[in-house]
């Protein structure tokens, strides 16, 4: 295939086998429905990892069922990220923020007491609803340049415009990145956040692989996409947040002086994402896929109950490429109304509300929603549910 940032070939680095998108829930157990290969590849010129087969936006995202969770660790890291954002000069008291990809509108309403307006743009029509609701005002299409046009037409250009955790989730980011252009103002940034590649690859994250997730950026592929787009960086900054995660500040080029951040991710990817470690980290894939599947099985066999917690994308990664499935795992817990009731796809894992850990606690839990471990533990043993072990299987299979 070709590098969709460079043009370049690519080389496949993983190959996880056919499956349903990772959001792709299911109402009924005999639902029948479409697979699609998912495989990690890799360009070797601008180091972008991506997904050799892509799945229409359309398709994976007008019925969205993800919607942000409500959880500390993510409040706290919208708090942080807003501070940055001031204390960097990106945000002023009356700047104008476009948010793309907003989902309900959890980062905007933290945003709105520190800028003049907020507004979000989502595809997902249920999800955009309820962020009106809210009271984030959001336009519930995807961000196109003729949806930039009309916002510039009703309320100005912007001087921030935000892509998190959405920049990878399409086959091309560059009519993105165009609409972003049309909509900000000389000097305005913008602001990325996405899982960020090298955390992935140093730590065994391959579930991080999903048909949502069509890229994997880091600094050095970030640095060339923006480029074909008259963009420069400014600065990147580093989270812990959804297992690694990275925030990339971006200007127009002739604006754009890249900090000692980026020259330092950029040294530090140029020994991380190369030909030999993310080969390692096919192997080590593999290796966490044989360990968990031998330890869930020992554990079925002695009798003992298994319930996932989390129904994630990362989750349904796992579990498929691990081949678990309702015979070893019947159910999932999740907070999210959406999700309950239905079925992880392939697995066939029956999602159910929280309390069931509590009322029918089970002898382990899998922590599929591993990113949140120290919350979750937190919120079952505060529950008084003082049994049920943990299964971590990211970085490396781990029972607590
Ligand atoms: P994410 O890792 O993609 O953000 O997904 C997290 C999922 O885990 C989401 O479906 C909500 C669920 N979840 C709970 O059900 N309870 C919790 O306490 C947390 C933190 C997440």
């Amino acid at each position: 295939m070709t590098c969709r940032i460079c043009e370049a070939p690519t080389e496949s680095v993983l190959d996880l086998g056919a499956c349903p998108p990772a959001n792709w829930l299911k109402r009924t157990v005999d639902e029948e429905q479409e697979t699609f290969p998912l495989e990690l590849e890799w360009c070797r010129r601008c180091t972008n990892l991506q997904l050799t087969y892509t799945v229409a936006a359309e398709r994976l995202y007008r019925h969205y069922l993800y919607s942000t969770p409500r959880s500390p660790s993510l409040g706290r890291h919208y708090r942080e990220l807003v501070d940055y954002l001031a204390a960097t000069g990106v945000i002023r008291p009356d700047a104008f923020v476009v948010e793309m990809g907003s989902n309900t509108g959890g980062f905007l309403a933290k945003l709105a007491p520190h800028v003049g307006r907020v507004l979000g743009v989502d595809p997902a029509q249920e999800i955009a609803a309820e962020a009106n609701a809210s009271g984030v005002p959001t336009i519930p299409e995807f961000f196109t340049v003729d949806v930039a046009r009309a916002i510039i037409d009703e309320a100005g250009r912007a001087d921030l415009v935000v892509a998190r955790h959405c920049l990878a989730h399409n086959a091309s980011p560059h009519p993105m990145l165009d609409a972003a252009l049309a909509a900000l103002t000389e000097d305005g940034h913008l602001v990325i956040e996405n899982a960020y590649a090298l955390d992935t690859i140093a730590r065994g994250e391959f579930d991080q692989i999903y048909h949502e997730h069509m890229f994997y950026f880091c600094v050095g592929s970030m640095r060339t996409l923006l480029d074909r787009h008259g963009l420069g960086l400014v600065d990147v900054r580093h989270s812990a947040i959804h297992g690694g995660s990275i925030v990339f500040v971006a200007a127009r080029a002739g604006k754009a002086k890249p900090s000692d951040a980026v020259e330092n991710a950029l040294r530090a990817e140029s020994t991380g994402i190369t030909h030999d470690s993310l080969y390692a980290f096919a192997d080590r894939a593999r290796a966490t896929r044989d360990a968990l599947r031998s330890l869930v099985l020992e554990l079925v066999e002695a009798g003992r109950s298994i319930m996932a917690y989390g129904a994630t994308a990362k989750g349904t990664t796992l579990l498929n490429f691990t081949g678990l499935t309702a015979n070893e795992i019947p159910y999932c817990l999740d907070g999210t109304e959406a999700k309950q009731g239905r079925f992880l796809p392939m697995s066939n894992v029956q999602v159910v509300p929280e309390h069931f850990g509590i009322t029918k606690p089970p002898d382990e839990f899998l922590l599929t929603a591993w990113n949140y471990e120290a919350e979750i533990v937190e919120k079952v043993r505060r529950a008084g549910n003082a049994r049920s072990r943990f299964i971590v299987p990211i970085p490396e299979v781990r029972v607590r």
